[in-house]
């Protein structure tokens, strides 16, 4: 590969000058090596012209002159304080409340009276929102169990929702949405699981007691030991190359308990021979008992 500068986007305020920053492929490719090594997530060529949109703002706060300067910051040891902003900048966090509803219809018809019938009658509950971004599908999660288990403060229920983004937990953990966040609820479910708070909606109290926040990145080691009744990584994997998926997938199902559940996004099917999975429904797939 040449050392060249890739045609990109130029900055809208100064249409003539050409890059604000020079950029060139090979720092692309350190940066890109860097993501995945640390993270799995894989940015092909085609990606470039996104991380500079993404990192521009970096480059102006940290007033370095160029992407090679930003490098050579991300090799040094001071620079593992940007690593963290270097990863919060390039995760795609893209999410909503009830994303692919038939999930969550999933939950409410089939895993909440599983649960209910089980015949050891235990109470614990365990879900696992990998890849939660700013919180919207846990609590999505926790809306539909606070609706439909009666007695759900009687039962030893936890949802442990996990990302890597330090920015998007935090909002998560707040727990406090703009209106157009919640358009698409039903008034009666506002009234139930929310509180005005000037301009913003609060998850109320029993919604977030049953969560709890987490940072921890999917590649490395867990340091929870399951079993979980259900495992939601949804629009997660696609950024991840095969043996990083396979691998993950793998995790999961360990760490599911025998007829537990796995949920993942709409353009990620999974069934792989062996896997120790089989198909539960439109992309829900069920460990064996
Ligand atoms: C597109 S969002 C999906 C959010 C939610 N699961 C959904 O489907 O609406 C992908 C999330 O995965 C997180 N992510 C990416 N790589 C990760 C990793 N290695 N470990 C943990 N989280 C990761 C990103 O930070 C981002 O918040």
């Amino acid at each position: 590969m040449t050392d060249v500068a890739m045609p990109l986007p130029l900055p809208a305020d100064r249409p003539d000058s050409g890059l604000e920053f020079p950029f060139r492929e090979k720092e692309f490719r350190f940066i890109a090596e860097l993501m995945h090594e640390t993270t799995g997530i894989k940015l092909n060529p085609s990606k470039m012209n996104m991380v500079y949109a993404r990192l521009v703002r970096r480059l102006r706060e940290l007033q370095l002159p160029s992407f090679a300067a930003y490098c050579r910051l991300l090799r040094e040891p001071e620079g593992e304080e940007e690593m963290s902003q270097l990863i919060n900048a390039l995760t795609t966090n893209l999410t909503r409340f009830f994303r692919e509803p038939h999930h969550f219809d999933h939950i409410r018809q089939v895993v909440v009276p599983a649960l209910m019938a089980r015949v050891n009658r235990s109470r614990r509950l365990r879900i696992w929102s990998a890849g939660c971004s700013s919180g919207e599908e846990p609590y999505s999660i926790a809306m539909v169990l606070a609706e439909q288990m009666r007695e759900l403060d009687r039962w030893d229920a936890r949802i442990l929702a996990t990302d890597l983004d330090s920015t998007m937990l935090a909002t998560g953990s707040a727990g406090l949405y703009p209106f157009s966040a919640l358009a698409d609820i039903g008034p009666a479910r506002l009234a139930r699981h929310f509180a005005k708070s000037g301009n913003h909606l609060l998850v109320n109290d029993q919604l977030r007691q049953l969560i709890s926040f987490k940072q921890l990145n999917l590649v490395n080691p867990w340091p929870m030991k399951g079993p979980f009744d259900a495992i939601f990584c949804r629009n997660v994997m696609i950024y991840f190359d095969q043996p990083t998926k396979a691998g993950l997938i793998a995790r999961f199902t360990e760490l599911l308990a025998p007829g537990g559940w796995l949920y993942v996004g709409h353009s990620e099917s999974l069934l792989e021979p062996g896997s120790g999975l089989v198909s539960a429904g439109r992309t829900v797939y069920r460990k064996a008992t």
